[in-house]
């Protein structure tokens, strides 16, 4: 299955071949036609989703009986027990609900924006959004359409991609801007076999798994990254969030093997993004020189929040519905013959999007997200999503930060640094609700902090919103096909940032 995902091309003539990595996913971020899109959408779907529907149902059922033998009732049940809560399922839906009102006033912001660049025809203000106009394959993060909802044009452009292309950056120095930051902390810097062992960037003339990963080899000294990385402000982020997880492998490679691993899931996955919350802020892409002079007003915190809530809002349903779904494939309240129908029933229910196009049960749309092939459990990656901004608070404090939580850059404060590296280093030698405890002064996740940082961006949306529908009534709408789609399709050039040099158990990105 992961050999199928990672192989499927989209051919829009027959000697034109888009990968996910770099084509399609440059597709989705930057074009603004609703029928190139539709065909980057529709073709990764078809190409990726429908060869793997044969293979899952046998998979899940081979999961499920090894899960049985170690004691458990189904492969979902074995992925929960690893949160050592008994009351996961309703914690879950508990931080969900307090966090739902931020996501429909995003979500109806974003539908109006829509709306004024596709029209009535594509987008209808009391339903669910087309799945393909995002920004993103699967519409998991809506930071690539911030040109679109820019609230205030005329302020500096506090998305840097232009600005990193235009400096020359590659690979390897995102690799060592991020490097910087872990080690401004007291933290590691990354040994000499990761320079030499890992892949950052994609290779020519041979397939690879692109999908960025991180990899201990348990011998205490390798430790590395695979990634195909592009120049973007998006890749830069994700080049945090993988270093994190080597940082992690660093801080505890001392403690047995059965305790090399995060307190939960959850805690590896929040590690870079923590950093991440830092490297974003005006303030400190103007300190790595990406900004010029920043002076902090109140309308580009505005843009800023925006542009942070379409990564970090806009993410939360879809983190949590893909286990929702899963853990129902497993327990066999989502038989074979529902697999698609339930995933969308989930998709419209949570993230408020419909597919553009008709989708049935000869396609299979779930395995068109690495994820679910490539059999990565992904309620870890919700958990984080909401632990990152405790941890972003407890550090701040510790970092005597002063003023709106959003503004906090933790750079060179060896004081958060510590906190940190106590996490890191316990690994999952202790429950996890005790490293948090030792670490923030609680032992629950909780969903105050993100709260508290959005704040200002929420009261915003609401102004904005005074007129729309929350959520989406019109709950079975799906757009019309475009005429002409899709003969009339012009592959064009993909112009992708992509630089090409010749340059165990794993965590990936989400
Ligand atoms: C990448 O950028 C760094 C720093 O600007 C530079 O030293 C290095 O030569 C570049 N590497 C390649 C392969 O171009
Ligand atoms: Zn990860």
């Amino acid at each position: 299955m992961d050999n199928i995902y990672s192989t499927s091309k989209v051919h829009p003539q027959p000697n034109i071949s888009w990968s996910l990595e770099p084509e399609l996913t440059e597709i989705m971020a930057s074009s603004r036609s609703y029928k190139t899109l539709l065909y980057a959408w529709e073709g990764w779907h078809n190409a990726s989703g429908v060869p793997l529907k044969n293979y899952y149902p046998s998979f899940v059922e081979l999961s499920n009986k090894a899960s049985r033998a170690d004691g458990f009732q189904d492969t979902g049940d074995d992925w929960r027990s690893w949160y050592e809560t008994e009351t996961f399922r309703q914690d879950l839906e508990e931080i969900y609900k307090t966090i739902e009102p931020l996501y429909l006033n995003l979500h109806a912001f974003v539908r109006r924006q829509l709306y004024n660049q596709y029209g009535p025809k594509y987008i209808n203000l009391k339903g669910p959004i087309p799945a393909h106009l995002l920004g993103n394959m699967w519409a998991q993060t809506w930071n690539n359409i911030y040109d679109m909802m820019i609230p205030f044009p005329d302020k500096p452009n506090i998305d840097v991609t232009d600005e990193m292309v235009r400096q020359g950056y590659n690979a390897t120095h995102m690799f060592r801007v991020a490097e910087e930051f872990f080690t401004s902390l007291g933290l590691e810097r990354m040994p000499e076999e990761f320079w030499e062992g890992s892949m950052l960037v994609k290779p020519q003339g041979r397939e690879v798994v692109c999908h960025a990963s991180a990899w201990d080899f348990y011998n205490r000294k390798d430790f590395r990254i695979k990634q195909c990385t592009t120049v973007t402000m998006e890749q830069l982020f994700t080049v945090h969030h993988e270093m994190g997880h080597i940082q992690y492998y660093l801080q505890y490679k001392d403690k047995p093997v059965g305790f090399r691993r995060g307190a939960n899931p959850g805690f590896h996955e929040a590690i870079g993004d923590v950093l991440s919350l830092s490297v974003s802020t005006p303030k400190h892409l103007e300190t790595i020189n990406l900004l010029e002079s920043v002076t902090s007003d109140i309308e580009t915190d505005t843009n800023y929040l925006l542009k942070m809530a379409l990564e970090k809002i806009a993410f939360l349903p879809f983190g949590y519905l893909i286990d929702l779904w899963r853990w129902d494939v497993f327990s066999g309240k989502t038989p074979p013959e529902r697999y698609n129908a339930d995933w969308w029933y989930l998709r419209t229910k949570y993230q408020g999007i419909c597919p553009p196009t008709r989708r049935t049960e000869e396609h299979f749309d779930a395995g068109a997200k690495y994820h679910i092939p490539g059999n990565t459990p992904y309620i870890r990656y919700f958990v984080s999503f909401i632990l990152q901004f405790q941890f972003h608070e407890k550090l701040c404090e510790a970092a005597r930060h002063t003023g709106p939580l959003h503004t906090c850059d933790i750079y060179r404060s060896a004081e958060a640094g510590a906190i940190l590296k106590k996490v890191l280093q316990a690994g999952s030698s202790e429950s996890w609700p005790v490293v948090l405890q030792d670490a923030i002064g609680t032992d629950k996740l909780n969903a105050s902090s993100l709260m508290k940082y959005f704040e200002p961006i929420i009261d915003w949306l609401k102004k904005q919103n005074v007129n729309e529908t929350l959520g989406w009534p019109d709950f079975n709408w799906v757009p019309p096909m475009p005429e002409g789609y899709p003969e009339d399709i012009e592959p064009g050039d993909v112009s992708t940032h992509l630089e090409v040099w010749t340059a165990g158990p794993s965590v990936r990105h989400h």
